[in-house]
C-alpha cells in the first residue's frame, strides 16, 4: 500500500487569513486564488464581511473589495471566531484602532485559549478590551486611537507579533516587535509587498503608520506546508512510497520540519523553486526512508510548532530516542497537543513519555491501531489518520470531521494516493 503519484494541496492557512485581511485595507479589488478551503479561513472571511468588507467568489477566485485606510464598519452581530485562534488574534489587532465596538466569541476550544497575550500589548497601545477573567473569549473590543509600541515578546508567537503589527498600522508613530526566536514572517512579508513601511532587522520588525491604502494584490496562495507535512510523513513511513507534492510554500520560517526530517534520515528533495509576494514555492519529492531518533531544541520549536505531533509519530518508527524540549506552547493549541499525542500513541503501544514542555519517544515500535481520541483537533486527527496507514488495524477516529478546519477532503486524498 505505497503512496505514489503527485498531489497539490489546499492553499496555506496562515497566508490565506492574511491575504483576506490585508486586502480589506487595499486601494482596489484584490484577487485571491487557491485560498485555504477550511472552516478557519471561512471564519475570517465571514468576520470581514460582518465588518462591512465586500467579498465575492467568481470561478474559484475570491475578490476582496479593498476599503482603503479605515475600511471597517460597526458589525451588527458578534464576530464568532469559531475554532480559529488566528482569526481572533489578528482581527483584534486589525480592528483595534477603528471607532467600533466588537464582541468576539469562539467555540469551546477557542474560549479556553489565552487571549491575554494579545490584550496586554494592545492595552499598552491604548485599546480598551474587556475579556472574561481578563484573558478569555468572549471579549469586547472598544476601538479607539492608538499610540505606537516597542514590545519584546515573552515567547515566540507569529499571532501575537502580527496582531501588534496590524494595530501598529493605525497607531501614532513606529511600532516595533522583537521576538526571542524567529517565527513565521508571512505578515511582515505580505505587508511589505503591499506597500506598507516595514523594517526587518534580525528578529525585530517595525511598522510605520499607514498613510495611504495598501496596494491591491493578485495572488495564488502557495500550497500549505503544514498540510504537506502529513503527506511527507505518510510517504516516509509507508514502505516503497515515492510522492511528489507540487507548488508548496517553503518559507524558511515555516519549514524546520524539513530539516528535522532530513536529519532523521528522511529522503526529501526540493525542486523548481520560485518566489511570489515574498513567499517561496517549490515541488517536494519524498521517498520512504529508514529513520533515526534526534534531539529537538527549544529554539527550533516555533518553526515547526504545528508539525510536532508528526515528529512524535515519525519518532515511533525511528531507531533510538527522540526528545522534544521547549514546546510548552503545544499545550494551548486547539487542544493540549502534548496530552493528545501522548494519550493516542501510548494507547496504540508506542513508547512515548510526557514532559511538561514536550515528550520523549523510544523507537521503533509497532503500533496496534484502533480507537483515536481526536480531542476535536484537526492536526491530531490527521496525525493519527497517517499513523493508521502503518498500524496493525486501521484508525477509528471519534471525530474525523474535525479535519475540515484546515483540510476538508484530507482522508479522501490520502486514500486516493495509496495503492
Ligand atoms: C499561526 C501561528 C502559530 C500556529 C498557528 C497559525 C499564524 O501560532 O500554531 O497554527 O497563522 O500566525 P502561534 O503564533 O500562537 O504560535
Amino acid at each position: 500500500m505505497a503512496l505514489q503519484g503527485e498531489i497539490t494541496l489546499p492553499g496555506d492557512k496562515s497566508i490565506s487569513h492574511r491575504a483576506l485581511m490585508f486586502s480589506a485595507l487595499g486601494d482596489g479589488v484584490s484577487q485571491l486564488e487557491n485560498l485555504n478551503p477550511g472552516a478557519d479561513v471561512q471564519t475570517t472571511r465571514d468576520a470581514l464581511i460582518n465588518c462591512g468588507i465586500q467579498i465575492e467568489e467568481k470561478k474559484g477566485i475570491v475578490h476582496v473589495q479593498g476599503g482603503g485606510l479605515r475600511p471597517f464598519k460597526q458589525p451588527d452581530q458578534a464576530l464568532n471566531c469559531g475554532n480559529s485562534g488566528t482569526t481572533a488574534r489578528l482581527m483584534l489587532g486589525l480592528l483595534a484602532a477603528h471607532p467600533i465596538h466588537v464582541h468576539f466569541t469562539g467555540d469551546r476550544s477557542l474560549s479556553k485559549r489565552p487571549m491575554d497575550r494579545i490584550i496586554r500589548p494592545l492595552q499598552q497601545m491604548g485599546t480598551n478590551i474587556s475579556a472574561r477573567e481578563r484573558k478569555y473569549l468572549p471579549l469586547m473590543l472598544n476601538g479607539r486611537d492608538l499610540w505606537a509600541l516597542d514590545y519584546r515578546l515573552p515567547f515566540a508567537s507569529a499571532q501575537v507579533k502580527s496582531a501588534i503589527l496590524l494595530a501598529g498600522l493605525h497607531a501614532k508613530g513606529e511600532t516595533t516587535v522583537k521576538s526571542p526566536v524567529f517565527s513565521r514572517d508571512h505578515t511582515e512579508q505580505m505587508l511589505k509587498a503591499m506597500g506598507a513601511k516595514v523594517k526587518i532587522k534580525g528578529r525585530a520588525v517595525s511598522i510605520s503608520t499607514l498613510t495611504k491604502p495598501l496596494q491591491a494584490i493578485t495572488m495564488r496562495v502557495p500550497g500549505d506546508f503544514s498540510a504537506a507535512a502529513f503527506f511527507i510523513t505518510a510517504a516516509l513511513l509507508v514502505p516503497e512510497s515515492d510522492l511528489i507534492i507540487r507548488r508548496v510554500g517553503i518559507n524558511p520560517t515555516r519549514t524546520a520540519f524539513l530539516q528535522v526530517v532530513q536529519e532523521m534520515g528522511g529522503n526529501v528533495t526540493i525542486a523548481n523553486q520560485e518566489e511570489h509576494l515574498g513567499e517561496a514555492v517549490a515541488d517536494l519529492q519524498i521517498r520512504s526512508s529508514k529513520l533515526k531518533g534526534i534531539q529537538i531544541y527549544p529554539e527550533q520549536i516555533a518553526n515547526l510548532i504545528d508539525e510536532l505531533p508528526l515528529i512524535a509519530l515519525l519518532a515511533t518508527q525511528a531507531k533510538g530516542e527522540t526528545v522534544v524540549n521547549g514546546a510548552e506552547e503545544l499545550r494551548v493549541k486547539e487542544s493540549d497537543r502534548i496530552k493528545a499525542i501522548v494519550t493516542n500513541i501510548n494507547a496504540w503501544g508506542g513508547k512515548i513519555f510526557e514532559r511538561h514542555d514536550g515528550f520523549s519517544i523510544e523507537g521503533p515500535s509497532r503500533l496496534k491501531g484502533g480507537k483515536v481520541i481526536t480531542f476535536d483537533d484537526h492536526r491530531i486527527a490527521m496525525t493519527m489518520g497517517v499513523a493508521g496507514l502503518i498500524s496493525d488495524t486501521p484508525a477509528q477516529l471519534d471525530n474525523p470531521n474535525c479535519v475540515d478546519i484546515s483540510h476538508p477532503g484530507f482522508f479522501h486524498e490520502l486514500r486516493a494516493l495509496s495503492n
